[in-house]
């Protein structure tokens, strides 16, 4: 529907995994520019879905398919009022900042979308560039209102170690409200959250990962505000030790 699946068989084999895997809901999210919310990016995105929800009816049956976007916050003010930007038509929003950095002023961006009553949901803060050694701008991300998506991917490796050794630093401070799979229907890409649910199940957090990948996601597209997750420790202590690698100790 954007830069993911390049066609409509892509698209159905990536849903056709995660069926397998025991999802039942899946909310695509392709990209757009704040800047640009009615334009041919948005046009192409709406027939594509029109075609895929067509086929994923007769031959999925059992999925349900939702429909959002990922808006990347390229300009400070734009219009979400038009329910079909914002996830199943809920309150919440996927956004992302530009160029995979944190920008000046984030949390003010964040608090003006939710002055509009809507509710910031930010895409795989773990990927950005520009934290200070202790994160210390996603507390006001939160004061802000907004909620926090990792990818699951991300817990696994799958974008490098320094990457999951941020993940794993949200986790355990109780930042993360949902887990998603960014999936592009890309081959070097998981394809499935079932990974993500055996990691946290093995170190203990079987709790977690229901409400990662369960609770908060169907409230979500329910239009009801997520359950905290709250801070963690993973048995083992691993959590401890990568918050002190990244603070740069031992
Ligand atoms: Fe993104």
């Amino acid at each position: 529907m954007d830069d993911g699946a390049p066609d409509l068989e892509s698209a159905l084999a990536a849903l056709r995994t995660l069926l397998a895997d025991g999802v039942r809901a899946v909310a695509a999210t392709p990209h757009l520019n704040a800047s640009d919310l009615n334009g041919t990016r948005r046009a192409r995105a709406e027939a594509g879905w029109q075609r895929l929800v067509e086929v994923a009816k007769a031959s999925l049956p059992g999925l349900e398919l939702y429909r959002g976007y990922e808006i990347q916050l390229d300009v400070p003010e734009f219009d979400l009022s038009d329910a079909g930007l914002r996830l199943a038509g809920s309150r919440f929003v996927l956004v992302e900042f530009q160029a995979f950095t944190v920008p000046e002023r984030s949390a003010d961006a964040l608090a003006r979308i939710g002055e509009g009553s809507y509710v910031p949901i930010i895409a795989h803060p773990e990927r950005y560039w520009g934290y200070d050694r202790s994160h210390s701008v996603v507390p006001e991300w939160r004061a802000a209102g907004a909620l926090l998506q990792v990818n699951s991917g991300s817990l696994l490796g799958e974008y490098g170690e320094h990457i999951r050794m941020v993940a794993q630093r949200f986790l355990s401070e109780g930042w993360i409200d949902v887990l998603a799979s960014d999936n592009h229907a890309r081959p070097n890409r998981s394809p499935s959250l079932r990974p993500a649910w055996d990691y946290l199940v093995r170190r203990g957090l079987a709790r977690e990962a229901g409400l990662l990948l369960e609770t908060n996601p169907q409230r979500i597209l329910g239009d009801e505000m997520p359950v905290t997750v709250g801070p963690v420790e993973a048995a083992g202590g691993v959590f401890k030790r990568v918050a002190r690698a990244l603070r740069g100790g031992r």
